[in-house]
């Protein structure tokens, strides 16, 4: 059964048993005020009974009437008679009702009456055993019935104040609670592996746990993209791994063939200056080829990770050390902030020198002469970063979330590897790599890497 059903059952039993207590309590109340009224009735006819007994005997006509009189001070009494006993009236508060002959039924004990509007109330008059007639009063009933009116007006007013707030409440229930729980089922219902990318819509006016489940939800499903495009990175990864370890298997050897064929013909005395010149080039183009499928084996069959606690600053400078001569012959301007006392990581020092110049020589690559490399080095909450800023040529908008894939380039020249291979080391070292860039500004390339657990710092 549906949430919202539930809720409508629970509201509908809730107002249904209010009706029902206010109903119960309203017929209750009328009755204890009947019977408080009966039980005054009874004692006060009493009373008139027996007070009457003497002035009947005597037959002091005066005296009855003034008791009588005095009746009409008591609340809600309209009318009093004294019968003699013939049940003809002796004495009444009307006085023209004197000499009436009763009609009703005669009360030989006490008797109670009422006719919606009044109560009559009657008790006989006795001495020593002998019946000398009946009292009578009559009560108004309109006090009583004004007291349970206004009694059942103010249940009445209650009842209306709580079906009022049960409505507010279902209604306060609907738009914060059901109405944003049932969209955001539906939405999570809906993802699928392709809807991924758009975000879970915000609800307005939700409660706010329902908001904070909303973005929990949203992150989870980040999570899942994230997860899923990893996922399908790694397969199309390990694929082209499997198919480059063929193929670098496959070429090699043919390679080191013509490469050895190539060595002859260059050590033969007799070959003529262009001859020679070929030979250069070929055994030029040969190790540029032994290289890019020396890179390829690296993606198929990545180097165990041997770490051990290194310098990031020492690190760092050794890259710069390599790539000097190439900074050199394009002028560009480089600036080093290294930290000191930072803490130390542990790395295998020749993957990651592989990551920093892979990294640097990008930026060398994008920067136009005398343009500006800053390498710089920072203790952060978790662990080093290393950031490689160059303000060339950036990065377009729609390149920048591809420069991870493998074999993405945008050189004539390049494999498209240096990144991914740079961010499966530092991924192993459970480091982590990010860039932005913008072609107004440049790029900057983050590098963090956890330190070191046992805490050792550079000196
Ligand atoms: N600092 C940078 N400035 C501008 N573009 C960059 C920068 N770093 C990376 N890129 C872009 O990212 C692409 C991928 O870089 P990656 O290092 O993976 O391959 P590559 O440099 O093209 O080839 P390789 O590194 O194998 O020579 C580059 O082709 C370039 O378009
Ligand atoms: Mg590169």
């Amino acid at each position: 059964m549906r949430l919202q059903s539930k809720i409508f059952i629970f509201f509908t039993v809730l107002l249904l048993l209010i009706a029902f207590e206010w109903l119960f309590f309203s017929i209750f109340e009328s009755r204890v005020l009947q019977e408080e009224m009966s039980s005054r009735g009874s004692v006060l006819v009493r009373t008139l009974a027996q007070l009457s007994a003497e002035p009947v005997l005597a037959f002091q006509i005066t005296r009855l009437e003034k008791l009588l009189d005095s009746m009409l001070e008591e609340k809600d009494v309209v009318h009093a008679r004294v019968y003699n006993s013939t049940y003809t009236v002796l004495a009444a508060t009307d006085r023209e009702q004197e000499g009436w002959t009763f009609s009703g039924r005669i009360a030989h004990s006490m008797q109670i009456r009422s006719d919606g509007e009044l109560m009559v109330a009657r008790a006989p008059i006795t001495a020593m055993d002998q019946n000398l007639g009946m009292a009578e009063i009559v009560f108004s009933l309109g006090t009583l019935k004004g007291k349970v009116s206004r009694s059942r007006a103010i249940f009445l007013a209650i009842f209306i104040g709580e079906l009022l707030l049960a409505v507010a409440f279902a209604v306060f229930l609907e738009i914060q609670v059901i109405r944003p729980l049932g969209k955001l089922a539906a939405e999570v219902q809906e993802i699928r592996a392709e809807s991924l990318d758009a975000s879970l819509a915000p609800a307005p006016f939700s409660a706010k746990e329902i908001s904070r489940l909303r973005l929990s939800l949203d992150d989870m499903r980040e999570k899942l993209r994230r997860a899923q495009a990893d996922v399908v990175a790694r397969t199309r990864l390990a694929t082209m791994g499997q198919i480059a370890a063929n193929i670098t298997h496959e070429i090699r050897n043919p390679l080191e063939a013509i490469s050895g064929a190539v060595e002859i013909i260059s050590t033969e005395p007799e070959l003529s200056a262009d001859s020679r010149e070929s030979v250069a080039i070929l055994q030029e183009e040969i190790r540029n080829l032994e290289d890019y499928l020396n890179q390829y084996l690296e993606f198929a069959r990545p180097m165990p990770v041997r770490p051990v606690s290194t310098s990031v600053n020492v690190l760092v400078e050794d890259c710069l050390l390599l790539l000097k001569p190439l900074v050199r012959k394009k002028k560009v301007k480089l600036h080093t902030a290294l930290a000191a006392g930072l803490p130390r990581c542990r790395l295998d020092v020749n993957q990651l020198k592989r990551v920093i110049v892979n990294i640097t020589l990008n930026s060398i690559e994008a920067l136009s002469e005398n343009g500006a490399l800053r390498v710089s080095t920072a203790s952060r909450a978790d662990g080093v970063e290393i950031s490689v800023r160059d303000d060339g040529e950036g990065i377009r908008d729609e390149d920048l979330p591809r420069v991870f894939d493998p074999y993405f380039t945008t050189k004539s020249g390049g494999s498209g590897l240096g990144l991914p291979l740079s961010k499966m080391i530092i991924e192993q070292h459970e480091g982590s790599i990010h860039i932005e860039s913008s072609r107004a500004e440049g790029t900057v390339v983050k590098v963090t890497l956890p330190a070191d657990p046992e805490g050792v710092r550079d000196g």
